[in-house]
């Protein structure tokens, strides 16, 4: 076994166990999703269960319009960010679109990586179909799974555009079919995206994986928001299901704001944000400079 490189006290990774223990004991599980090393430090100081290096980082990162751009090598890139921040909560990544809907042997490969080049401890795919061989691929192979049912944003041009799922009666029962064929094929949880309440609260209660809500009501076992959604971070509207817990992004803009005037109005940097240099060094430097004196390659902090 590898010695970790942290300290004794550092926090332990949550067993995958813990999803199906929630769900039994009551417990709601958050999750919420993180790009980069800062916001998977917020995620795991604020104490969630579960991160999600979700391909909204298409969108709320990169500032394409749609998740389908997403490469892989960017969320492995994005990932290995979050892991290195993340020590407790269970880091969860997307396969990007197209990297998994060809084959099961593109999934185990997608998959592969993210686990081995990036430390995610589970990947999320989208869809039922033809994706129920995908999830029995993975975790036939021992690579733990998170199943994506409802508003599928890979597909979304399918589906009508950003649009609730599951809203009749047929639709709502091929859901909870496939919620069912998604936890026989080996899913360890199953996100329900923007499904009526009442749908996504039967399919929790008939499932024994634990669900995780966005836009599908109180019912599921778990919740998750996009991180730039929830601190107000991006511009525009939000959709309904979205809290938006803070406004991050106008006081980010009011603080850039203020260093332009400060800077323009040459009240930044002031004196306690610079360096000094001994009196003598000044005073000769300065007889240097008068001199002409080339810079040697040899001078004597042997750095030029
Ligand atoms: O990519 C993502 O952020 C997601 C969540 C919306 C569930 O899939």
């Amino acid at each position: 076994m590898t010695t970790p490189q942290y300290g004794s006290d550092a926090p332990r990774k949550l067993p995958l166990q813990e999803l199906g223990q929630a769900k039994r004991d009551g417990r709601p599980l958050v999750m919420i999703t993180a790009y980069d090393y800062p916001s998977g430090r917020i995620a795991e100081r604020a104490g969630v269960d579960m991160v999600l290096v979700g391909d909204s980082a298409a969108m709320v990162v990169l500032g394409h319009n749609s998740t389908v751009p997403a490469t892989m090598d960017e969320m492995i890139m994005l990932t290995a960010a979050v892991t290195r921040a993340c020590r407790r909560p269970i880091v969860v990544a997307d396969l990007p679109f197209m990297s998994y809907q060809v084959s099961d042997e593109d999934a185990l490969r997608a998959a592969g990586r993210f686990l081995k080049e990036a430390a995610a401890d589970a990947v999320k795919l989208e869809g039922a179909g033809p994706m129920l061989a995908r999830i029995r691929a993975l975790a036939g192979a021992g690579i733990p799974v998170v199943a994506h049912l409802g508003l599928t944003p890979q597909t979304a041009t399918m589906q009508g555009g950003f649009r609730a799922q599951g809203k009749t009666a047929q639709a709502a029962l091929r859901m909870l079919h496939d919620a069912h064929a998604a936890e026989a094929a080996g899913a360890i949880a199953l996100v329900l995206e923007a499904v009526p309440a009442p749908v996504a609260e039967r399919i929790s209660s008939e499932l024994e994986i634990p669900t995780i809500g966005i836009g599908a009501g109180a019912g599921c076992d778990g919740q998750v928001l996009v991180f730039h959604d929830l601190l107000g971070l991006g511009e525009g509207p939000l959709p309904r299901f979205v809290e938006q817990y803070a406004s991050l992004g106008d006081l980010a803009v009011d603080a850039v704001a203020r260093y332009a005037d400060d800077v323009r109005a040459r009240r930044f940097p002031q004196e306690r944000h610079t360096y000094a240099i001994g009196a003598d060094e000044l005073e000769r430097f300065q007889r240097l400079v008068e001199a002409g004196v080339p810079v040697s390659a040899e001078d004597e902090d042997g750095v030029l």
